[in-house]
């Protein structure tokens, strides 16, 4: 049996583990199955503003160099997750209040690290989970409260500018499971597009429960995008439920419709359930076993590529 990323390079598909914290490296089985399984990674935290940039003007590159030497000796993409998010980010930045100098700040912040990884990171979560958890509005984060809701924009046009050749996207929850929150996030980047904003895709986080997508809903999407020139990719999926079978089921099906639907890069949080190296402690979510032996979920995935 071929592994997941000799099957997906003949169709030219990003398969890929997020969710990557370059601790776990150390761990010579984990990085031998990353390595032979993905052919794109991305980090977990070690990106979020305050891991790596803590303070104005020290940057502390140690965790991300050491994903990208790893991704460059294996041949792997890097995606960059994420410039922005409504957590983990430093002082310095929450007491910054002068909207001009907030965004001094991004663009600061945004070109230090992408022009580091100028061709080493191919494409960025711009905006991290702009919307509530269950849709009605943006997350009142920081962003939003120094310069309103026009903070996306700025960021899109921020990050192009920093790195011409990346490609941006804006990264979402739950879009898959509610309708509302869907067409929320859909008004919102047709905007962006309708602006002449610099985006190009929608990435979809699937942190999926036993309530998984219904059928059609992943093409609906993609289609939907696809009218705005869009790309639309999984960034983070997991499937977070106790039934085994289901599991694996879930699995099956979104890969499966995603592929259908034309979706070419896809990426999970993690592969391993074992301990400590998935968010969702205790749940087993992902395609290999606590011992790195694939787990029906990973078979499924195999056999839709
Ligand atoms: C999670 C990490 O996996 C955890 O270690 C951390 O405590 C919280 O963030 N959506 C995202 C990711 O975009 O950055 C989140 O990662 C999971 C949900």
């Amino acid at each position: 049996i071929t592994t997941l990323r000799q099957t997906a390079a003949h169709k030219d598909i990003l398969i890929g583990s997020g969710a990557i914290n370059p601790t776990y490296l150390n761990d010579a089985q984990f990085s031998t199955v990353l390595a032979q399984q993905f052919n794109s990674l991305s980090p977990e935290n070690e990106l979020k503003w305050n891991f790596f940039h803590p303070t104005q003007g020290y940057y502390n590159w140690t965790a991300l160099d050491r994903l990208v030497d790893f991704a460059e000796a294996n041949d792997m993409a890097v995606k960059g997750h994420g410039l922005i998010s409504s957590c983990c980010n430093p002082d310095y930045l929450l007491n910054i209040t002068d909207p001009t100098q907030f965004r001094a700040a991004m663009t600061e912040h945004f070109n230090a690290v992408m022009h580091r990884y100028h061709g080493k990171m191919d494409r960025w979560d711009v905006v991290t989970e702009a919307l509530q958890t269950m849709g009605g509005g943006l997350n009142n984060n920081t962003f939003t409260k120094v310069l309103g809701p026009g903070y996306i924009a700025d960021a899109f046009r921020i990050a192009r500018a920093a790195d011409p050749t990346a490609k941006l996207f804006i990264n979402e929850n739950l879009v898959e499971s509610y309708p509302g929150k869907r067409q929320e996030l859909f008004n919102l980047v047709a905007g962006l597009v309708g602006d002449n904003v610099p985006i190009d895709g929608v990435a979809l986080q699937m942190h999926i429960t036993e309530i998984a997508p219904i059928p059609g809903v992943i093409t609906n999407i993609t289609n939907s995008y696809k009218a705005l020139g869009l790309e639309v990719t999984i960034a983070e999926m997991d499937v977070h439920t106790l039934k085994k079978t289901l599991v694996t089921e879930i699995y099956g099906n979104v890969i499966r419709e995603a592929l259908d639907a034309g979706i070419t890069d896809i990426s999970f949080w993690g592969f391993t359930d074992k301990h400590a190296y998935t968010w969702l402690a205790g749940a087993k979510p992902l395609m290999f076993d606590e011992e790195y032996n694939a787990k029906g979920a990973y078979y499924v995935t195999h056999a839709a590529l």
